[in-house]
């Protein structure tokens, strides 16, 4: 039932390389490349280059959540493409049991705000550090011609190249350096480095994890458009609407694929190489009964679409059965993982727990 759904997307070739031939296991880093170029030229714009150290300051000391941990305010700093130092602020959430002696499993989490969907006490008692960042002090979440914050780092002139960075690629790459700060902490291990962001910062999440292979275990909560799911024959929200109110997410060159609902369903990438971009590591997609914005159906099919990347290094993709998720199915098992929750659009506990059972490898 699932290949029948997934033949009526008509999906490119995510197994055929740009010149034609079959791609082999050997040839899957080369594969996996071409993916980011792709997405990189038509969708997101090019992920910016680490110039350079990143450094970080504590501001702020405090124990939290009733005493069992320790809330670090921090100030992180690195070298911006004008050649300028950025400086963001982030909190660092640490357990007390997270320790030199034994590491703990953390998340760099891409937030809207402290402290929206963060029951921190629970995530606490489960032992994992969460080093958190708003999406508002790295770059404006609304049109400012790139005149605030990052972006006037990337444009001085206002002036964006087509295939130039987007919003989405700044809060990916404030992540990555976010990152750099928690591979820096003896208490953290390292081979279980997750990412996660909700909705538009879900969309984020997929675009740090796939191009910093660090990230050991990239989740998607809720991402939708441009972000998990499938974009050909994708319900609610579109490229076109989605470019339309969201320009400064993208690249210049998104609009060549979003002119129209034909521009993109014929775009030379779907969703399902964001996904696979990850492979051979883990992803982890996420969607609600009720958001039919974000299209459940579309999120799911990616995975499904994107799991013979993994199938042909020789792991398993997404372990499911061959039918639609019902809702509360959580399906675990591979390296691509994907629950259903009852419900609408939103970052629950239901969701977080499953993703920290992920990351333990639980
Ligand atoms: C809007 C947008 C979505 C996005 C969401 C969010 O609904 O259309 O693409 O995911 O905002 O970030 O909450």
């Amino acid at each position: 039932m699932l290949n029948e759904l997934l033949k009526e997307r008509d999906l490119p070739e995510l197994l055929t390389m740009s010149d034609g031939s079959p791609v082999t296991a050997e040839k899957w880093p080369e594969r996996r490349k071409e993916l980011l170029r792709l997405l990189e030229e038509g969708e997101y714009g090019k992920f910016p280059e680490k110039l350079g150290e990143t450094r970080y300051t504590e501001k702020r000391r405090d124990r939290t959540c009733a005493g069992v941990a320790v809330t670090r305010q921090i100030d992180v700093t690195f070298p911006a493409p004008d050649g300028q130092d950025f400086t963001f602020p982030a909190m660092l959430h640490v357990p007390d049991s997270a320790t030199a002696e034994n590491p703990a499993p953390a998340f760099v989490y891409i937030s809207f705000g402290f402290p929206y969907y963060t029951p921190l006490e629970e995530l606490m008692d489960e032992g994992v550090v969460i080093a958190e960042f708003c999406m508002n002090s790295v770059a404006h979440d609304g049109e400012d011609n790139w005149t605030t914050l990052l972006s006037p780092h990337f444009y001085p002139d206002g002036k964006r190249p087509g295939n130039g960075t987007g919003k989405i690629g700044m809060w990916a790459f404030a992540a990555s350096r976010l990152a750099d700060v928690l591979l820096s902490l003896d208490f953290v291990d390292p081979s279980k480095l997750g990412v996660l962001g909700h909705s538009r910062l879900g969309k984020t999440a997929l675009w740090a994890g796939a191009n910093d292979e660090r990230f050991t275990h990239v989740f998607s909560n809720d991402s939708g458009c441009s972000g998990a799911a499938i974009t050909r024959k994708k319900v609610g929200e579109t490229f076109p609407r989605i470019c339309q109110v969201f320009p400064y997410w993208f690249s210049e060159n998104m609009k060549i694929h979003s002119a129209s609902i034909e521009a993109s369903e014929s775009a030379p990438f779907d969703q399902h190489f964001l996904l696979a971009a990850v492979c051979p590591r883990k992803v982890y997609v996420a969607s609600a009964t009720e958001d039919e914005w974000a299209d459940p159906t579309s999120e799911f099919l990616a995975c499904v679409a994107a799991s013979p990347a993994w199938e042909l290094c020789g792991k398993t993709g997404l372990v499911a059965p061959d039918r639609l998720p019902e809702a509360w199915d959580t399906l675990a098992e591979g390296n691509v993982g994907y629950h259903l929750r009852k419900g609408i659009h939103f970052l629950s506990r239901h969701d977080w727990i499953r993703y920290i059972r992920y990351l333990r490898g639980e």
